[in-house]
């Protein structure tokens, strides 16, 4: 997996604001939006536009558009969804789908829950996006359903990583030959024994909605 962490002291300030356990509600729901609007800036990278002409009041001018199919945007619930509205704000024309999914606490295993995705995703450029990956589970059963769907290429947005998450997507996509790239805000020690990242910022999805 392509992995770049993005280094911005803007980015920096935004995570370390939301980091601190002494952040309400409302201010980490904000700064998620903030932050993945940052990243989605580097995430958005390759994605696919064809040249167009338009005439400015002087003279033609080429330029590019987005290219058909337009990208789509998979934000995993519940955390993920956190991060939607900042995707879509630079993305306007994305297509979103969703997937369901929640870590067994127990067994650290991904679970789905709910699906409401395109049947067909033949050529189709996804951005999934999810605050944390930590034991890589979660993200890499979404990346496999999105590639049996036909997916061409994936990108997932997070805002923090573990190396452990990255090490495991990296096993499991081993020569699979389609582009999987992660963009994150940062790149953070080890998980702890419950699988939470540390430092990390605790449990993503109840800091959002409780
Ligand atoms: C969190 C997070 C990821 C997953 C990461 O979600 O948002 O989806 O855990 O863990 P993993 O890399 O070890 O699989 P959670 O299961 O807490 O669900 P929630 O979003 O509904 O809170």
């Amino acid at each position: 997996m392509e992995t770049l962490v993005v280094d911005h002291p803007l980015v920096a300030h935004k995570l370390t604001v939301l980091r601190d356990a002494n952040t309400d509600s409302p201010t980490f729901r904000r700064l998620a939006d903030e932050l993945v609007t940052l990243l989605a800036y580097e995430a958005t990278r390759h994605v696919r536009v064809s040249e167009v002409t338009v005439r400015t009041p002087v003279a033609p001018a080429g330029g590019v558009r987005l290219a058909h199919p337009y990208p789509l945007v998979v934000p995993i619930l519940r955390a993920g969804l956190g991060m939607l509205d900042g995707m879509t704000r630079l993305l306007p024309t994305a297509e979103v789908g969703f997937l369901g999914m929640i870590r067994n606490e127990s067994t650290l295993q991904a679970e789905t829950y709910a699906t409401r995705l395109p049947d067909d995703l033949s050529g189709r450029q996804v951005y999934v996006v999810d605050p944390m990956l930590a034991t890589g589970g979660t993200l890499a059963a979404a990346v496999e359903f999105l590639f049996e769907r036909g997916a061409e290429d994936v990108t997932a947005l997070c805002l923090l990583a573990a190396p452990e998450g990255i090490a495991h997507m990296d096993r499991v996509f081993a020569g699979s030959g389609r582009p999987i790239r992660l963009v994150t805000a940062a790149l953070d020690e080890r998980l702890n024994e419950h699988g939470y990242i540390v430092p990390g910022l605790g449990d993503a999805g109840d800091r959002l909605y409780g």
